[in-house]
C-alpha cells in the first residue's frame, strides 16, 4: 500500500488532501525527515504533524457514551463522531459503533472496524450479554423479572417474543437488566410492556466488560485485546 493510500484509509483526509498535506511538509518519519509519496518507512516511525499514525485496522474504541448524542451520522445534531478526533468517522473501513445506544443513553459503547468482532458481539446467535443499569419513573411492581424472563414478551409492532432476559431490582425505582438481544428502543419498550417508564438508562457491561472507571462520559481509548476478549469478541 503506497503512503497516501495509507493516510487517507486512516482518515487522515482524501487522497487529494492527504498529497496537498505532504506537499507541505507534514508528514515526516521519526527522525524530522519529511516523507514523499514514493517514500514508506514501517507504520510505526511516520508521524503526521508531529503525532504517531492510528494503529492500522482492526481497530477498537471503548468509549464513554454521553447523554445527547446520536451513534448515527444521519440524524441531525450532535452525534458521537463529534467527541472522536474528526478521522475516526473517514477511515476505510469505517468504524462503526457495536450495537447503538438511543441519544440519552449513556454508558459503554465500543467502536470497530473490524466486520467480524461487531457481527459477533451483536448477533444474538453469539449470546453476548449486555447489561443496563435502568432508573424508573414509576416503582416496580414484582412482575418485571418474571415477565421479562418468560421469552413470551412481545413488544407492541412486533411478532416475535423477546429471548428471556434477566432483571434484577436495585431499588424500588431502579433496576439491572441483562440481553442477549438488541432490538429498537429495547430497554424502554420493555418497562413500557410492564407498565413503567424509563427516566435513565445507562449501559453498564458487554460480556464481561464493565465500564472502565476512569473514563468520564465523552472520553474514549483505544481498547486493548484483554478488554475485546472480556466483552466476547475472541
Ligand atoms: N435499550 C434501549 O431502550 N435503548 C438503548 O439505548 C439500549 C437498549
Amino acid at each position: 500500500m503506497k503512503l497516501v493510500k495509507l493516510l487517507a484509509n486512516l482518515g487522515y483526509g482524501s487522497r487529494s488532501v492527504v498529497e496537498r498535506e505532504m506537499r507541505k511538509g507534514v508528514v515526516t518519519d521519526i527522525h524530522g525527515r519529511v516523507l514523499g509519496t514514493k517514500d514508506f518507512p514501517p507504520h510505526s516511525e511516520i508521524l503526521f504533524k508531529g503525532e504517531p499514525l492510528d494503529q492500522p485496522g482492526p481497530l477498537t474504541l471503548i468509549f464513554h457514551k454521553p447523554d445527547g448524542y446520536t451513534c448515527s451520522t444521519d440524524d441531525p445534531g450532535d452525534t458521537i463522531y463529534d467527541l472522536l478526533p474528526a478521522r475516526f468517522a473517514l477511515r476505510n473501513p469505517v468504524m462503526s459503533p457495536v450495537g447503538r445506544l438511543d441519544k440519552d443513553t449513556t454508558g459503554l459503547l465500543l467502536m470497530t472496524d473490524d466486520g467480524h468482532l461487531l457481527h459477533r458481539l451483536i448477533s444474538p446467535k453469539h449470546h453476548v450479554p449486555k447489561t443496563y443499569q435502568v432508573t424508573l419513573d414509576r416503582v416496580l411492581e414484582g412482575h418485571e423479572a418474571e415477565l421479562f424472563a418468560s421469552g413470551t414478551l412481545v413488544l407492541r409492532g412486533e411478532e416475535k417474543a423477546l429471548l428471556p432476559a434477566v432483571m434484577e431490582v436495585v431499588s424500588e425505582k431502579e433496576a439491572r437488566i441483562t440481553l442477549e438481544e438488541g432490538r429498537y428502543h429495547q430497554v424502554r419498550r420493555m418497562f413500557a410492556a410492564a407498565g413503567n417508564h424509563v427516566v435513565a438508562l445507562k449501559r453498564i457491561s458487554i460480556g464481561k466488560l464493565e465500564m472502565p472507571e476512569d473514563l468520564e462520559e465523552g472520553e474514549w481509548r483505544v481498547a486493548t485485546e484483554e478488554e475485546i476478549g472480556l466483552a466476547g469478541g475472541r
